[in-house]
């Protein structure tokens, strides 16, 4: 890969033409594949989104791609989505020149439409494990493409931009700024600089917002977001924390 600064993301690179999902080969064959390892597909014929639902596919059109790290301890997963998405922003923003902002907790819009999507799974085994990073862009999807699929708030770099962007250009751009975010996190953890260039970016802080967990919906002010990745929200006049993984994060009148 042309431009990759990592040490140890995408050292290892193993593009497919077809798979199920990249994060379920990674899962799979993560006994075969070292630290880092990269794992790409033009086409997913299952990909995964957050909460149980599927992310869509238009052959040729996204990158998808999943990212093996092995020896994590458990208590370390949480963050990644949200570490992740603010690699993606910090990295799409100086690849494109335009601004990516973050709705928590981990989606990387552009003009206040998704722009990616991020999945985060693991397997843990006593102290420590495995986990796999699924990242997926919209390249080059039309207006068409995503009406298609009834995808309303979703934009492409090519709609955004007008320029056709390659997936290797994109996915370089991502992984050298994964790379560096990871090591700061595992010295220093998420409480100093890294929340503080998250806070910056995203999108949901100060907006009013409606919280959809386990099927209900509240409606409350995004304040702040913690050293532990929850969004803090005023509901009622209480301050209550929306934990990531558990929780839809949505604006009052639509998706931010
Ligand atoms: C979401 O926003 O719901 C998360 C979407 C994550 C999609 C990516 S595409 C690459 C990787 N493989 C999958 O099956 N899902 C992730």
């Amino acid at each position: 890969m042309n431009n990759l600064r990592t040490n140890q993301l995408g050292r290892y690179f193993l593009p497919l033409d077809e798979v199920d999902s990249t994060n379920t080969y990674c899962k799979n064959h993560a006994d075969e594949l070292p630290h880092g390892a990269v794992v790409t597909a033009l086409r997913q014929t299952a990909g995964k989104g957050r909460l149980g639902r599927q992310w869509a596919d238009v052959p040729d059109a996204g990158l998808a791609m999943s990212i093996l790290l092995h020896d994590v301890p458990p208590q370390k997963i949480s963050l990644f989505p949200l570490l992740t998405g603010l690699a993606v922003s910090e990295g799409l923003e100086q690849l494109t020149g335009l601004h990516c902002p973050i709705k928590w907790s981990n989606d990387v819009l552009i003009g206040e439409k998704k722009l990616c999507g991020i999945l985060c799974e693991s397997r843990l085994t006593g102290t420590s494990g495995f986990a796999v990073i699924g990242i997926g862009v919209n390249l080059a999807q039309s207006a068409e493409d995503f009406a298609q699929h009834a995808l309303v708030y979703a934009s492409s770099l090519l709609l955004a931009t007008g320029r056709r962007f390659s997936r290797e250009e994109v996915m370089v751009s991502i992984l050298n700024r994964l790379e560096p975010v990871l090591i700061t996190y595992t010295a220093e953890g998420f409480s100093g600089d890294l929340l503080e260039r998250y806070k910056q970016r995203c999108i949901t802080l100060g907006r009013n917002v409606r919280i959809i967990r386990e099927g209900k919906e509240q409606t409350g002010l995004a304040t702040d977001i913690d050293p532990d990745g929850a969004l803090v929200c005023i509901i009622n006049g209480k301050k209550i924390r929306v934990l990531a993984g558990e929780a839809s994060v949505r604006g009052l009148y639509g998706y931010v």
